[in-house]
């Protein structure tokens, strides 16, 4: 098996004393290249905790993550983690983010930007391919929800991740614009072989994913 993505004994409270939250406890995960993997479970089971952890956003206090090859430990540098971070993942959010001073295609285009790099054919492809070529001209305010959505899914893989993290990127969308979204990241995910990570509380999104796990009391259930 090809594994782009492995998290071992994760570990992570918030709080001390009394008020300790024990969320994440013990926790494996193991993602293959190429899969689109949907996770579930309750509002505060620790989705998101776990979500920041895999992108390297946050740090467990016990336990790994091995991410393309390389191993991060609560002992990791962070200049090294922040490299892959910046290089490994595309994140996409359930508020979407978007800078609002900028319009849509700049939003995306920033996402190369402040890596250093550009390359318009790319940013106009992705725009394309998600629905949203005719409308980016615009600024988020200007956009509907679906668009946003759209234009941040763009933004999540404008520097060609080798992995998309979606914490409940249908979450803010009605039934048609969620199932549209889903529809999107399936065939990115076919088309190109983009390994996607998503976090969702919607039953059609777990029909899309290749593989659905469910998280409770801190760990993922038995598949
Ligand atoms: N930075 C933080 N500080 C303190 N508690 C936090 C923090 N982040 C999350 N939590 C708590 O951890 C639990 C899991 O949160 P979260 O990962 O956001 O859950 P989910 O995404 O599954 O709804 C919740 O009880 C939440 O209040
Ligand atoms: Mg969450």
């Amino acid at each position: 098996m090809n594994t782009i993505l492995q998290a071992t004994d994760i570990h992570k409270s918030f709080g001390r004393g009394e008020a300790r939250n024990h969320v994440l406890r013990g926790l494996n995960l193991q993602v293959r290249r190429g899969e689109f993997l949907a996770v579930m479970g309750p509002s505060g089971c620790g989705k998101s905790t776990l979500l920041h952890i895999l992108g390297l956003m946050d740090q467990p206090d016990r336990g790994e993550v091995m991410l393309d090859g390389e191993t991060f430990s609560r002992a990791a540098a962070r200049p090294q983690r922040l490299r892959f971070l910046r290089e490994k993942i595309g994140f996409v959010f359930q508020r979407f983010n978007l800078i609002g001073v900028l319009s849509g295609r700049d939003n995306v285009r920033m996402s190369l930007h402040v890596r250093g790099r550009r390359d318009d054919e790319h940013v106009e492809a992705l725009l394309d391919q998600m629905g949203v070529s005719a409308v980016a001209h615009r600024k988020p305010g200007e956009l509907s929800i679906g668009e946003q959505q759209r234009i941040a899914v763009a933004r999540a893989l404008a520097h060609r991740p080798g992995i998309v993290l979606a914490d409940e990127p249908t979450g803010n969308l009605d039934t048609d614009n969620g199932l549209a979204l889903l529809d999107l990241l399936r065939r990115i995910n076919r088309r190109d072989a983009q390994t996607i990570v998503m976090i969702t509380h919607s039953a059609e999104a777990s029909d899309r994913a290749d593989r659905v796990l469910r998280m409770r009391d801190g760990i993922i259930k038995a598949e």
